[in-house]
């Protein structure tokens, strides 16, 4: 019996973790998953994460703007952005946490 309440137990809590994360759009989770492929490496042309001289220049362009771009697609000098980095199964939030993250990692 005693071996049953704490197999429920770890149940419920494991529960409310997934419940949590599937809620809060975690920037960095989507990053590794949906943008690290080219911008964790610069394929493709795509700034760096980190890469403070890569990301000044766009940060200047303001938030709205480079959310703007991440959800809808932006072509650029350097090359193309796919919308939601060819992700449309993300939400809206997710990809602007992406950015937020990212953003946070040029300053
Ligand atoms: C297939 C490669 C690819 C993927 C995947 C990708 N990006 Fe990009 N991204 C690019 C490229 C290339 C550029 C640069 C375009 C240019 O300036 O010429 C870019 C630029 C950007 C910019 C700057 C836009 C601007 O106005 O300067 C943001 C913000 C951005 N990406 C966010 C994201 C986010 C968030 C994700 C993941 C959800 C993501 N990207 C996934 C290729 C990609």
């Amino acid at each position: 019996m005693k071996n049953l309440m704490i197999a429920t137990a770890a149940t419920v809590a494991l529960m409310a973790s997934v419940t949590t994360t599937a809620q809060a759009a975690d920037g960095q989770k989507t990053f590794q998953s949906a943008c690290f492929a080219c911008h964790g490496t610069g394929a493709a042309g795509a700034p760096m994460i980190g890469h403070k001289d890569a990301w000044g220049p766009r940060i200047a362009k303001g938030i709205a703007t480079l959310e703007k771009h991440a959800l809808h697609g932006f072509k650029g000098k350097k090359g193309v952005m796919p919308a939601k980095g060819g992700r449309s199964d993300l939400s809206d939030a997710d990809v602007k946490a992406a950015v937020a993250y990212m953003v946070s990692k040029a300053k």
